[in-house]
């Protein structure tokens, strides 16, 4: 094998998951735990994860799913609402539980409906999670429904995001799933610790493949893919390996009956080949040589955590994603890229 054909890395860390709970988190989280060291977990279930004990309790039911032997540590996030305590969160983010805040703009996408209605209601917070050091995770998508889906990320910096800037400098913000050249360059030139992850699918797919032969329910999720022009930014972004960029999946299961029905849930479950799917875009991009940065390097960088001492190897050789996996309570999820055969795997 050549030097081309072999890549050797610090083991990863997904900066942004949803492993949901009960049977589809049993299901899906040795997808994870698998591939990278740690995962940023999301908060966004029904209810949504807002104290220290609820997250405490979360992390040990993701421990418990977690696979014997498998070295994977979930990093916890708060829901971020209007109402949210400061002194919950500093408790949390003492106690090491709570690693950063989410934060979902009401409505904006799945189980978001607590979410902050106007960001004036979080300032308490805010300010002291800027204090604090605690980062803040950010859906990027305005929720009004006069603006046009494929803007919402767009006119979400002028109206939202360059003004939380503005007013909290110092604190420490990830523009998380960004989808177009507009978020791609807004991180870039913004001197303040502002950083971005960005997901295998949206390095991949555009939004003509949503509708390639037909609607495509497994490819619809939020933020939802962009022209062409966007997804070669990104892959750009991403390719350089620059520190403000780093990994983050967004994988986010549903069950098939969600996704393929009348009004299917915004979502795609990229967990089972993630790495390959990151890894196949670095090699087409002549860019292997900075997928550490990527995948390995930034992220840990960017939160204040160590990288992890352990390596992994992916190889160039044929793997294949599943068709499905299924949960113990009977639900079905289908993977991004199912029953594909992808050109890298890890070894
Ligand atoms: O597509 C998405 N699915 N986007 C989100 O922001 C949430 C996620 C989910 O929880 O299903
Ligand atoms: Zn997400």
């Amino acid at each position: 094998m050549s030097d081309t054909d072999r890549l050797t890395i610090r083991r990863p860390d997904d900066w942004h998951v949803h492993f949901r709970d009960g049977a589809m988190l049993d299901a899906v989280v040795p997808f994870t735990a698998r591939q990278f060291g740690r995962a940023i977990v999301m908060p966004n279930l029904v209810p949504p994860v807002t104290t220290v004990a609820a997250a405490a309790e979360y992390r040990e039911r993701i421990m418990a799913a977690v696979p014997d032997g498998v070295d994977f540590t979930p990093l916890m996030t708060a829901y971020l609402t209007d109402d949210t305590d400061p002194d919950e969160l500093a408790r949390g983010h003492a106690d090491g539980v709570f690693t950063a805040v989410k934060l979902y703009p009401a409505g904006a996408t799945t189980n978001s409906a607590s979410g902050v209605t106007d960001l004036k209601h979080a300032r308490p917070a805010l300010a002291r999670m800027q204090e604090i050091g605690m980062p803040l995770l950010v859906h990027g998508e305005v929720t009004d429904a006069n603006v046009d889906v494929f803007d919402r990320e767009a006119v979400f910096i002028d109206k939202v995001m360059t003004g939380l800037l503005a007013d909290f400098p110092a604190l420490k913000v990830v523009f998380e799933h960004v989808t177009t050249k507009d978020a791609v360059d807004f991180v870039a030139a913004h001197d303040g610790p502002i950083a971005a992850t960005i997901t295998a699918h949206h390095l991949v797919i555009n939004r003509t493949d949503i509708f390639r032969g037909g609607i495509r329910p497994h490819l619809y999720c939020l933020p939802i893919a962009k022209r062409e022009v966007h997804r070669q930014a990104l892959r750009a972004a991403a390719a350089s390996g620059g520190p403000k960029f780093f990994l983050g999946t967004d994988t986010a299961p549903h069950a098939v009956a969600a996704k393929e029905t009348a009004c299917g849930c915004a979502g795609i479950f990229s967990a089972p080949t993630a790495l390959e799917a990151y890894v196949q875009v670095f090699d087409e991009m002549e860019a292997l040589a900075n997928f550490e940065a990527f995948a390995s390097l930034n992220g840990p960088a960017f939160y204040g955590l160590p990288a992890n001492e352990a390596q992994v190897t992916l190889e160039r050789a044929p793997s294949e994603v599943p068709a499905t996996v299924e949960s113990a309570d009977g639900e079905t999820v289908q993977p991004f890229q199912a029953g594909e055969t992808l050109p890298w795997r890890l070894a």
